[in-house]
């Protein structure tokens, strides 16, 4: 029993760490790619971009690989979604979903 416990808690810390990875990894890549437009805490800089915080990973990946196969098309997201992997693109997702937004109505 205490076994098959150690390796439930084994399992369950792996996958936080790599969960862990994934938004750090996607974090640094967006530093670099993404704040200028979409903010360091993607809440975006720049009027015409949309804020990414805390927005599902399944809704940024996927407007992420319909940027890259052409499905959606922007003359500044085309581009700049066009080299990137399913991993990096996974990432991203990963660091944009982590971020904690708070709402108040006015
Ligand atoms: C030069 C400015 C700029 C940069 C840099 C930029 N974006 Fe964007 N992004 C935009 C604009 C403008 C839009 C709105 C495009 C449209 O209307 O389809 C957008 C749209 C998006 C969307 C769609 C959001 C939605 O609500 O549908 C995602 C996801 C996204 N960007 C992710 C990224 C990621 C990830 C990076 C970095 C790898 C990045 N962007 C870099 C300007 C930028």
């Amino acid at each position: 029993m205490k076994k098959i416990a150690f390796v439930l808690l084994m399992g369950l810390v792996q996958w936080t760490v790599v969960h862990a990875q994934d938004a750090v990894a996607g974090r640094a890549k967006a530093d670099s790619a993404c704040a200028l437009c979409h903010g360091p805490t993607g809440i975006a800089s720049m009027p015409s971009a949309p804020n990414l915080a805390g927005q599902p990973p399944i809704y940024v990946s996927e407007q992420l690989k319909n940027y890259r196969s052409g499905k959606r098309q922007h003359e500044v997201m085309s581009v700049i979604a066009k080299p990137l992997t399913d991993t990096e693109i996974a990432n991203l997702a990963a660091w944009y979903s982590s971020i904690k937004v708070t709402v108040e109505a006015p």
